[in-house]
Parts: C-alpha cells; sequence; structure tokens
C-alpha cells in the first residue's frame, strides 16, 4: 500500500513503555490527528516513525518500504518529515534561508530549482512578507509556520505536525487550519498532534487517541471524542460540553 504503516510499535525508555504496541495507518490524502495526554507518548511515537529513535520493537513502512530503524535524512529522502513540538530554526538565518535548507538537502535540489521550491512553499504558507527577516525575529505563527515550510520544502508527502499550533490564539488557529487543508489539497498526506481539540475536530479525518503509550480509540472524530475511555483518560467531559480555545 502507500503511505504509512505503523506496527505493533513500543519504545521503551528502561522501565518506562513509552510507547505500546500501537498500530495504525495513514492514507494518501488523509489527516489524522492524534490526541492524548502529557506523556501519553505521542512525540515518542513521532520520533521512532521519523528515525529519530529507533523503536524496541514493531515496523514502520513507508509506502511499502520497511524503514524501520532508518536514519531521520534518509527517511526525508523517502518522502517523510517532522515539524518539532520545540521550535529549531537556525536563528541566525534568514526565513527564506531556512526554507531552501529544506529544499537542498532534503529534496536535494540544485540551487536554481531549490529557490524556485522555496518561494513556492513560501507562498503556500504565507511567509513571503517574512523572507528576508533573521526567523529569530519574526512572530510565533509565522514560526510555526517556517516549521511547516521547512518541512514541505523538504519535498515529503507525508508530514507529522508536533503541536503546530500551541500558542496560537483563536484566529491564529483558524488561519493555520485553512493552510493545513491547502497543504493537504495539494496531495500531502498529515498527523496532527494536537491539544486544541477544535483545531484537531476541525481538520481530521480520523484520530487515534493514546494514553499511557496505548491506543486507546480510532475513528471518526465523533466516535473518538465520545469514547468513553477517551473522555476517562484525556477529555474529561463530552466535547459538547467542552470550552475548547
Ligand atoms: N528520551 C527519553 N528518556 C526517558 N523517558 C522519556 C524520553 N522521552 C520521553 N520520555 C517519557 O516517555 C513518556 C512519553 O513522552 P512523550 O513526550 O512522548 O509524550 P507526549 O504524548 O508527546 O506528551 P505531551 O503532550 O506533553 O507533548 C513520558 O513519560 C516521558 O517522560
Ligand atoms: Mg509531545
Amino acid at each position: 500500500m502507500t503511505g504509512l504503516k505503523c506496527d505493533k510499535i513500543s519504545m521503551k525508555f528502561g522501565a518506562l513503555s513509552a510507547v505500546q504496541m500501537v498500530s495504525f495507518s495513514l492514507n494518501p490524502g488523509e489527516i489524522l490527528g492524534m490526541i492524548g495526554p502529557n506523556g501519553a507518548g505521542k512525540t515518542t511515537l513521532f520520533n521512532c516513525i521519523i528515525g529519530i529513535l529507533k523503536p524496541t520493537s514493531g515496523k514502520i513502512y513507508l509506502n511499502d518500504a520497511d524503514v524501520t530503524g532508518m536514519k531521520p535524512h534518509k527517511i526525508c529522502r523517502m518522502g517523510m518529515a517532522k515539524t518539532s513540538q520545540i521550535m529549531q530554526p537556525f536563528m541566525t538565518m534568514t526565513v527564506f534561508e531556512n526554507v531552501l535548507v529544506g529544499a537542498l538537502h532534503g529534496a536535494q535540489l540544485k540551487m536554481g530549482q531549490a529557490r524556485r521550491e522555496t518561494e513556492k512553499v513560501m507562498e503556500l504558507v504565507q511567509l513571503t512578507e517574512h523572507a528576508d527577516k533573521l526567523s529569530n525575529s519574526i512572530p510565533v505563527p509565522a514560526r510555526r509556520r517556517l516549521e511547516l515550510a521547512r518541512a514541505l520544502a523538504s519535498g515529503a508527502n507525508i508530514l507529522l505536525l508536533d503541536e503546530n499550533m500551541a500558542g496560537l490564539n483563536p484566529h491564529e488557529i483558524d488561519e493555520a487550519l485553512k493552510i493545513l487543508k491547502k497543504i493537504r489539497d495539494s496531495g500531502k498526506s498529515l498527523i496532527v498532534v494536537e491539544h486544541i481539540m477544535r483545531a484537531v475536530m476541525g481538520i481530521s479525518d480520523r484520530i487515534i487517541a493514546l494514553n499511557y503509550g496505548a491506543k486507546i480509540a480510532e475513528g471518526f472524530p465523533e466516535e473518538v471524542v465520545n469514547n468513553e475511555a477517551v473522555i476517562k483518560a484525556y477529555l474529561g467531559e463530552k466535547l459538547s460540553s467542552l470550552k475548547v480555545a
């Protein structure tokens, strides 16, 4: 199959099972939301998928190829990239140069083509006005979009977004959701880890929920947020009665 398939991924840190036998797949063109309380294992699972960590057991298939334990730069060149929960731009470089790095080293384009790709990506994520600014001088929402732009410029078809909307106000979240939908419509698949339920509900085709490293629910957004185990572990009450930011 095309897309991403995770088969019984487990990750242990000493005695701690941070991820426990998690299986799921991501279909082409799909947006999969991933939710769960702090410490549920979402970032750890992303790090296993993208090659930052080697899972203790389990297999990861990208377009049918076994990529388990492969290095992140190789996985990136095979079409999958991640944005970080903690923003990590190259601070002393401009926004344009930051994105260009993705196009040169991720997609391995020649300079002329890399510059054109960078311009295209910056347009898509509405960063053009910030192109010549230093990356540490732009506001937080633009820095979030810079993370996205770098991942996109690497040529990846599958993007893993780890709390890319954290710290945004409701209006900025709406704008971010529009951009994510445009990215999906351009042919990409996304996994979106997010605590902002309005954002997850507004964008996900399906959602999976983790708790203590294990998958406790998977399905359409309405099914998952009404799942008793998810309410108990994470939401605390039914979403209809939750005030979501
Ligand atoms: N490198 C590590 N060494 C030891 N324990 C770790 C390491 N990374 C994560 N953990 C532990 O693994 C568990 C899962 O953490 P993880 O960061 O994946 O959770 P998360 O779902 O991303 O949480 P959050 O919503 O707060 O970002 C936690 O108990 C965490 O303390
Ligand atoms: Mg995390």
